[in-house]
């Protein structure tokens, strides 16, 4: 076996036998290895990933991917137990794993190899009559719900986006992925397949065009029947402790309660117990989890 730096989007050949193993990995998995970003980057050279893979001659065995932040990596079913995991670990020393799904083989690897749990993060789902329950918008006095057709029509795509990245920025300022965007980023993420401008809700203050908030949906048709996420949801600074939380949130699930869906996940960190309360509350349960593993 052979381990290797090797830049996938310049070796189309390879980055397609990289998914196939990584179809292979989710069959035998139910859970997906790679997140979407490190799928993207398999062929997407602006991502400026780096990526290492584990090969006995033409067959790849396993494959690790890294950004700035981490890293991910996944094993074919039918290597496993040979030590190729061990073998790309050593390559990875020093740098953050992350094992979506949190399953017993990744946790039994990270622990071998001393590695701590740095971050769990959560998919918390909720169904039929709760969501049902949960997917109700009432008007209010003080905010104007427009999704992001409505509200370029009204104020202009740059104050639209100037206003949507200012809130998701000023929410996200603290997190590795979703905060510090650019014009750029934000272009980059409207450009995914699944993007569409009606599932991006807003909730504008009446008074003037200001942004209170915004309730990104993502509509999942990879798996049938079809369901939706909360994809990403902020309140701008200002419009913090106004109660606007909760019905920024019933407005996205209404949307994708209106559009057939039976079931909606999210992701939250784990240890943002206030977050998690809140989706609760509002009938969502712990479905999976993810974590990230750090060297000792
Ligand atoms: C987790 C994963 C990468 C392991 O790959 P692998 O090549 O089979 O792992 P290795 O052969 O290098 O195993 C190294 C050690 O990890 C532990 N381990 C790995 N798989 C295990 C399992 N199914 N059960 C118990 N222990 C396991 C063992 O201690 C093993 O050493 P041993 O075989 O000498 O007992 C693989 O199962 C996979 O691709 N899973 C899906 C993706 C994923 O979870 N990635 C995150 C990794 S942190």
């Amino acid at each position: 076996m052979k381990i290797e730096p090797l830049d996938l989007p310049t070796h189309p050949e390879l980055a397609d036998a990289a998914r196939d193993l990584l179809a292979d990995a989710a069959r035998a998995d139910g859970v997906e290895a790679f997140s979407e970003q490190f799928v993207l980057g398999l062929s997407d050279a602006r991502l400026w990933h780096r990526h290492l893979l584990a090969r006995d001659g033409d067959q790849l065995l396993g494959l690790a991917a890294c950004d700035d932040a981490s890293c991910e990596l996944v094993v074919a079913p039918s290597a496993r137990r040979r030590g190729v995991a061990r073998a790309l670990l050593t390559e990875l020393r020093g740098r953050d794993v992350w094992a979506h799904g949190n399953l017993p083989a990744a946790r039994a690897l990270a622990e071998k190899e001393g590695r701590k749990m740095a971050r769990r993060l959560l998919v918390m789902a909720v169904e039929g009559e709760a969501l049902r329950e949960a997917a109700s918008f009432e008007p209010r006095e003080d905010v104007e719900a427009l999704n992001l057709v409505e509200s370029v029509a009204r104020y202009g795509r740059d104050l639209v986006e100037e206003q949507w990245l200012a809130a998701n920025n000023e929410a996200f300022s603290w997190h590795p992925e979703q905060g510090g965007w650019d014009r750029d980023r934000l272009s980059r993420a409207q450009e995914a397949d699944w993007f569409a401008e009606e599932d991006v809700l807003f909730l504008w203050s009446v008074e003037e065009p200001v942004l209170a908030g915004f309730h990104w949906t993502k509509w999942h048709t990879e798996e049938s029947p079809a369901f939706g996420e909360v994809y990403v949801v902020g309140l701008a600074s200002d419009f913090r402790g106004r109660r606007l939380g909760d019905p920024l949130l019933r407005l996205g699930l209404a949307h994708m309660a209106g559009k057939g869906a039976e079931r909606v996940i999210l992701y939250v960190e784990a240890d943002n117990g206030p977050a998690v309360r809140v989706y609760e509350k509002l009938g969502f349960h712990i479905a999976e989890e993810h974590a990230v593993w750090s060297p000792a």
